[in-house]
C-alpha cells in the first residue's frame, strides 16, 4: 500500500482516534473517585470558610470532623436518618421526582423552581452545644444560579459568615460578591427583628451605619443591582417559612437537638 493511499490515511486516523478514545475513557473512570474525593474536599472546604474557621494549614478532613452532618426534612423542620449523610446531595436530590418539590411561581424567591424536599445542614458543636449552624442556600442571579453557605451563630439569628461558592456572575459587576471587603459586612448582621420577621438584605447604594435598620442591611453593589437583589431574594427564601424556617424554629424552641 502506498504511503500516501487514502486507505492507509483513513486506517491511521481510525486507529488513532480509537487508542485516544480508549485513554480519554480510561482516564475518565480512573480518575472518577479522585474528582469526587476533590469535590467533597471543596464542598467541606467551603463549609470551614463560611464558619470562619478554616485553616489552610492543616488537612480539611481534620477540620471537618468538628462539624456533624445532618438531614432536614424542610416540609417537617426536623432531622430526618432517611438518607446516607455521606452521600446525599441536595441537587441530585432536586433532579429525583421522589425527593424533589416544584416551588409554585409566586412562591420562588430564590427563581430555582424546583428544589429538594431534604437539604443537607451542618452543625458546629462544642459538647452538646450548638456552636455555629451552616446552611447551604442557592438562587439565581442576574447570570447564573449562585450557590453559597451562610453560617448563623448560636442564637440562630445573627449571621457568622456568608460566601457563595460557586456562580457565573460578571467579574467586577455581579462577582464582587467574592470581594472579601464585601463578604466581611455580613458576620454580626441579624436575620429576624424581634418580632421575627426577616429583615436581612442587601441594600441598592450603601448602609447608613446611623440606621436602626444597619444591624439588618449589607452595602449594594455598585453596577450590579440586578446580583445584588438575587442574593435578598435568596436568603428570603432559604430563610423564610419555605426554606429552613420551621427547621430554625424548632431548634430554637428545642423541639429538635442537634
Ligand atoms: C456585559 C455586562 C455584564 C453585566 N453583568 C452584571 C452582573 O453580573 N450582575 C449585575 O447585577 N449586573 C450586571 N450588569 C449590569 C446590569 O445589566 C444592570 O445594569 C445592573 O445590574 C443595574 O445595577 P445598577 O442599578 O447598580 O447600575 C452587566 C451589564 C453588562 C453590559
Amino acid at each position: 500500500m502506498s504511503r500516501d493511499s487514502k486507505t492507509k490515511v483513513l486506517t491511521v486516523a481510525l486507529v488513532l482516534c480509537v487508542i485516544c478514545s480508549i485513554l480519554v475513557s480510561a482516564a475518565a473512570v480512573l480518575l472518577h473517585s479522585r474528582q469526587e474525593a476533590n469535590k467533597l474536599e471543596e464542598k467541606r472546604k467551603n463549609i470551614l470558610l463560611a464558619a470562619g474557621i478554616y485553616d489552610a494549614t492543616l488537612p480539611v478532613e481534620a477540620q471537618f470532623s468538628q462539624i456533624k452532618t445532618r438531614i432536614v426534612d424542610l416540609q417537617s423542620g426536623d432531622f430526618t436518618d432517611e438518607f446516607d449523610v455521606a452521600s446525599f446531595d441536595s441537587r441530585k436530590a432536586a433532579r429525583d421526582a421522589a425527593t424533589s418539590y416544584r416551588i409554585p411561581a409566586q412562591r420562588d424567591l430564590a427563581s430555582i423552581k424546583i428544589r429538594s424536599r431534604y437539604k443537607d445542614v451542618y452543625l458546629l458543636m462544642e459538647g452538646d452545644a450548638l456552636q455555629q449552624l451552616i446552611l447551604p442556600v442557592h438562587g439565581k442571579g442576574l447570570w447564573s444560579t449562585m450557590y453559597g453557605f451562610i453560617a448563623l451563630g448560636a442564637d440562630l439569628n445573627t449571621v457568622s459568615g456568608f460566601a457563595f461558592y460557586e456562580h457565573g456572575e460578571t467579574p467586577g459587576l455581579g462577582g464582587e460578591i467574592d470581594n472579601p471587603a464585601w463578604k466581611q459586612q455580613w458576620p454580626g448582621k441579624k436575620i429576624y427583628d424581634a418580632a421575627g420577621k426577616l429583615r436581612i438584605e442587601v441594600l441598592k447604594g450603601s448602609v447608613d451605619p446611623a440606621s436602626a435598620d444597619a444591624i439588618y442591611q449589607v452595602d449594594g453593589l455598585a453596577g450590579a443591582t440586578l446580583t445584588a437583589r438575587g442574593v435578598s431574594h435568596l436568603l428570603a427564601y432559604w430563610l423564610g417559612e419555605d426554606g429552613y424556617g420551621p427547621f430554625l424554629d424548632q431548634l430554637k424552641q428545642g423541639e429538635v437537638t442537634p
